[in-house]
């Protein structure tokens, strides 16, 4: 049997102000930090040893992740970037906030921007200055891969490859690893190990900064998946990031 941990990152600062974040690189909270080093706290306490780890190329991942091993005393890990763990991309709306946007637009159809299966949000123009198209951490990239929005079926149709190419094998070779990501990149993971069909997929949140274990079998098939801690606090976070999307 094989365990795969999952991390969203800790609280971030848009989190806090309740914006559409998606690609924009911003820092943790105080809150955020916290909940990074809880999270390794409770890693440790559980026994917890990986041989690598891998987050995005987002700073509230890899700050996540960083405090995560700190407290683990387990900085000296080997760590890979992989931009196809980022966020989903949230197109135009990025910068906007949830519950403003749900006044003007009503909460059903921000529902349908942070939830549905395969409805992107607007895109941004090419040259929007939110874009991504001229930084460098995505200079490697064929301009076409770095989106302008995103549904989770696109996350999706890069999330797969990673797992697929770099982290699946990686646990059949028998490393045990830690992904430090975001919200949706984890949901596509999520929808993916647990065959959750896309109209169900919908009603599935992700809490910042709490592990979530896989143990999964020799095909890499889930046998359970968890958080670690409080079960009822992680529900209890889950239903805040769903109610993010309401009017205030
Ligand atoms: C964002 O990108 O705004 C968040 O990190 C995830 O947002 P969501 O829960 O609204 O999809």
């Amino acid at each position: 049997m094989y365990k795969l941990v999952l991390i969203r990152h800790g609280e971030s600062t848009w989190n806090l102000e309740n914006r559409f974040t998606g690609w924009t690189d911003v820092e943790l909270t105080a809150t955020g930090v916290a909940q990074a080093r809880t999270a390794g706290e409770l890693l440790k306490e559980a026994g917890y040893e990986f041989d690598v780890a891998y987050t995005s190329v987002l700073k509230r991942a890899i700050w996540t992740l960083w405090h995560c091993l700190d407290t683990m005393d387990r900085t000296w890990l080997p760590i890979v970037n992989d931009w196809r763990l980022n966020e989903r991309h949230y197109g135009g709306l990025q910068g906007l906030n949830k519950a403003d946007m749900a006044k003007e637009y009503g909460d059903e159809q921000v529902l349908i921007w942070r939830r549905s299966y395969d409805t992107p949000p607007p895109a941004l123009e090419a040259d929007d200055p939110r874009g991504q198209r001229h930084d460098l951490r995505y200079a490697r990239l064929d301009p076409a891969q770095i989106p302008l929005t995103e549904c989770l079926k696109d996350t999706v149709a890069r999330v797969l490859p990673c797992w697929n190419e770099v982290l699946a094998p990686a646990i059949r070779s028998g490393q045990r690893i830690v992904v430090a990501a975001h919200g949706n990149s984890i949901r596509a993971l999520v929808k993916y190990l647990d065959n959750i069909g896309d109209a169900d997929i919908v009603g599935v949140n992700i809490p910042n900064g709490i592990p979530l274990v896989y143990e999964l079998d020799a095909d890499l098939k889930p046998i359970k998946s968890y958080y670690l801690g409080d079960a009822e606090a992680a529900a209890r976070a889950a239903a805040a990031v769903a109610a993010q999307g309401k009017k205030a």
